[in-house]
């Protein structure tokens, strides 16, 4: 592969404190090198050694690429109809998660894999460099296996969330449903290559000790755990993450005085989903709580069609900064390293020798424009292991 060196950069932000200035390790009159698919060289734009192409970023700011750490985006049909709703009065409940998993069968898998790549193509476009993708809209075990495959041709960190909701056939048999995702659909899941498992511990999904028994067998059957903890009720989910040392616990919307602590004394990652309050018209996480006590915070678009369908970690970052009370680079820092440690991946995130050539190039000459801006295509080139897209 041919070497690049990226000239004319307005501010380099490496996300590593160390490289540069303040948290996000910013460098100026900076220039990088990538080779071989990743950052090969970082220094002064004048000490920049000879490569086969160059890159003029025109002043732009450059971030690593966005690492969206949690995204339903297998699923067919949309929910306008449902939102619209909300937006006149009525709560989200998570009910409709059935309407979308009527559609999700009903669909094909070209239509399937159509919808996918439309999503993951629209992410691109606004930085997004890796993305979480979880199935959880089959939730049968040929389903839930198909999404699984699907998903797995545009990611690698793929998620099994056969225990998103009881499906309709299930209903007042919620054991056999959990003996079902424990078994052989989780088997199923195995198979069509997924790296995680996650549950939604929640009152009218699954409650703490189904919840652990899911978590449980998954981790013994090799995959990572996370969880959808916290979000519409102050419940067991987080408590829960930390027990299991699950990476991450995602929402954290109710959160007790308890709960900010425990992840702040953990190895579990607290992502934040605001684009679900924003969605739904709810309370924001207590992002500054967590922060403030040590906590490990990333952003995540949670892209679904029902409580958060957007696909823009630009849009995320400002909603945190606006109505979080993160600063800007918190929310830079959030979602970029955030995302890569709630996947558990340290080689996304930051730019620093020997990082993945992911990476995008802001139109504007700082990374504080992601928020100053909202609503605008801020993201003039985007590089995906060391290929420019
Ligand atoms: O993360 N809460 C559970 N799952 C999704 C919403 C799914 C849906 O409404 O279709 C979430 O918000
Ligand atoms: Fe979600």
């Amino acid at each position: 592969m041919r070497s690049m060196l990226i000239t004319n950069i307005g501010e380099l932000v490496t996300c590593v404190p160390g490289l540069g200035d303040g948290p996000l390790g910013i460098r100026r009159q900076a220039a990088l090198v990538v080779d071989d698919r990743k950052v090969a060289w970082i220094g002064r734009a004048a000490d920049a050694p000879p490569a086969d192409a160059r890159v003029d970023a025109g002043g732009g700011a450059v971030l690593p690429g966005f690492v969206d750490s949690h995204a339903h985006l297998v699923f067919a049909g949309d929910r306008a109809a449902e939102f619209a709703a909300r937006m006149a009065g009525e709560a989200y409940t998570g009910g409709g998660i059935r309407t979308t998993v009527g559609a999700t069968r009903a669909a094909d898998d070209e239509q399937l894999r159509t919808n996918v790549a439309r999503l993951r193509r629209e992410a691109l476009r606004q930085g997004t460099t890796t993305m979480e993708i979880k199935s959880g809209y089959g939730l049968t075990v040929a389903d839930e296996a198909r999404s699984l495959r699907i998903a797995r041709e545009f990611s690698a960190e793929t998620t099994f969330l056969g225990a998103h909701v009881v499906p309709a056939e299930y209903a007042g048999r919620t054991d056999d449903y959990v003996s079902l995702v424990c078994g052989p659909m989780l088997s199923a899941a195995r198979s069509a290559g997924a790296r995680w498992i996650d549950v939604f511990c929640e009152q009218g999904a699954f409650d703490a000790d189904h919840s652990r028994a899911i978590l449980t067998v998954g981790a013994a059957a090799g995959l990572g755990t996370r969880i959808h903890a916290n979000q519409l009720t102050a419940g067991p989910g987080v408590r829960l993450a930390v027990e299991l040392g699950a990476a991450s616990a995602d929402h954290c919307t109710h959160l007790t005085p308890a709960d900010v602590d425990a992840l702040a004394g953990s190895a579990t990652v607290a992502t934040l989903l605001p684009g679900a309050e924003f969605s739904t018209r709810s309370p924001y996480p207590p992002a500054r709580a967590l922060l403030d006590a040590g906590a490990t915070v990333a952003l995540a678009t949670d892209c679904n069609p029902g409580s958060s369908y957007t696909t823009s970690m630009p849009f995320c970052v400002a909603l945190a900064v606006r109505e979080m009370a993160m600063t800007p680079a918190e929310a830079v820092l959030a979602a970029t390293t955030g995302g890569a440690a709630a996947l558990r991946r340290d080689d996304i995130g930051r730019l620093r020798l020997g990082s993945r050539a992911d990476l995008a190039i802001l139109d504007a000459p700082s990374y504080l424009h992601l928020a100053y801006r909202p609503g605008v295509p801020l993201i003039s080139t985007v590089m995906l292991n060391g290929e420019l897209v």
